[in-house]
């Protein structure tokens, strides 16, 4: 298979992020192992490649970043902290086995009344209004408090941490430089959870998941400083930003599929369903970075050990050879037997219990509550990253319920 001279993809480049499907479908289609020669990277975007791709660890290493921008030589860490979603196994093994129980199903199932309330709470101070900014006023804040209380950070800091976080994942047209802004958004972060991390050890009152690793041990040991700033930093990031898009993803694509929304609003039952469509259809996550250990021959390419290759996601979830010919449809009532909405093996998404019970009660208590609701596509703002796609702005009217 020859690659197209004019098929390119740059996952930084703002009308990609409008709509990267047609390029994802000519990858898949033309170029299954697609090298970037400006940008230095291989892209995967069939199914079956994805997945093995995420499940083969030893050739397909996190080690050297899961963000194309910040890409390094292997085993390398990010200046001032150590995050295990760049650990391979066995050293991501035990840092994951010490957060995992508390994100079980069961755990999480214990949080749904504490979610539904503090949704219902963003909901009740614009439900009278009978408009809102769908983003700013509730899918915005919500997850960032939900992750907020679970790692016991106070109420009156959270605003100032998804300020910081949103600000972490900016990035310009075209243009693999992470920006100032991003840098200053890391160096707000770092800092806030430095002076946090001391308060707790010189005995402060504040408990929750992050005191809790303080007291911690792996291989025998204390976490350091750059592994508990690893955990804060990721918890934060990709509890809070992920969820805020995915939220606002769901409701501006039942906006164009009004059917399906009227029977969401009918069938409550619906929603898990239509929660686990959106994350396949439309995936806030586009894509994940891996480096590779070992030269590698696919899809008669010639793959290098060191070279950076995307797995995507974003076009592995629209596959006809998995999902067959209807793949490109939104429907809330396929149930595929599998998605790689958040990832594959071992390092499947963490939080992907907590992330489907958020999304399920943010859409029952905006279809319950918001009543007819209709977007100004017009006004409508893209936040723009390299691989988290969704929205700033999202303005809505509805009849209160
Ligand atoms: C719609 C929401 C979400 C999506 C689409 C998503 C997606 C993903 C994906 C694709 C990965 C795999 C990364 C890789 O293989 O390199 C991942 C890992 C992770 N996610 Fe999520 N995520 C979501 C929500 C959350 C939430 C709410 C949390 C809160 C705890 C969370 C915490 C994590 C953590 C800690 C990891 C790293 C796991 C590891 O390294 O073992 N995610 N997520």
């Amino acid at each position: 298979m020859v690659q197209a001279e004019d098929l390119v993809y740059n996952p930084y480049s703002f009308s990609v992020h409008d709509d990267p499907y047609e390029t994802y479908r000519k990858l898949r289609d033309t170029a299954p192992a697609y090298w970037n020669p400006d940008l230095g990277f291989w892209a995967l975007s069939r199914f079956e490649d994805v997945l093995e791709a995420f499940r083969n660890f030893n050739t397909f290493s996190s080690a050297g970043g899961v963000a194309l921008e910040n890409r390094r030589p292997i085993g390398q860490s990010l200046p001032g902290f150590q995050q295990m979603i760049e650990l391979d196994p066995p050293d991501h093994t035990a840092f994951r086995s010490l957060v995992s129980r508390v994100f079980t199903g069961r755990r999480v199932a214990e949080m749904e009344d504490e979610i539904r309330q503090i949704v219902d709470g963003y909901i009740d101070a614009v439900a009278k209004k009978g408009f809102c900014d769908l983003v700013v006023d509730i899918s915005g804040p919500f997850p960032m408090d939900v992750i907020c209380a679970i790692l016991g950070i106070p109420e009156a800091d959270r605003t100032e941490l998804r300020v910081h976080a949103d600000r972490i994942m900016i990035r310009e047209d075209g243009s693999m430089t992470i920006p100032k802004e991003a840098a200053d958004g890391m160096f707000g972060l770092l800092a806030y959870f430095i002076e946090d991390i001391a308060r707790r050890r010189s005995g402060s009152d504040r408990s929750g998941l992050i005191t809790d690793l303080i007291g911690l041990e792996v291989d025998g040991r204390a976490l350091t400083e750059e592994e508990l700033l690893g955990f804060c930093v990721l918890f934060v990031i990709a509890g809070h930003e992920t969820t805020t898009k995915m939220v606002a993803n769901a409701v501006e694509l039942l906006s164009r599929h009004t059917d399906q929304r009227d029977a969401l609003v009918a069938q409550p039952k619906l929603i898990p369903g239509a929660v686990e469509e959106v994350l396949r259809f439309h995936n806030s996550t586009q894509y994940m970075h891996r480096t590779l250990t070992r030269d590698l021959r696919i899809h008669d390419q010639q793959l290098h050990e060191g070279d950076s290759v995307l797995l995507l996601i974003g076009a592995a979830n629209h596959d006809s050879r998995e999902f067959g010919l209807s793949a490109e449809e939104f429907d809330i009532n396929r149930r595929p037997d599998r998605n790689l909405a958040f990832g594959y093996g071992a390092h499947f998404c963490l939080g992907a219990a907590l992330a489907r019970m958020e999304g399920k009660i943010a859409l029952e208590q905006i279809h319950l509550r918001l009543l007819n609701y209709e977007i100004d596509h017009s006004n409508k703002v893209r936040f723009h990253s390299s691989n988290v796609t969704g929205w700033n702005n999202l303005p809505i009217t509805f009849t209160a319920n």
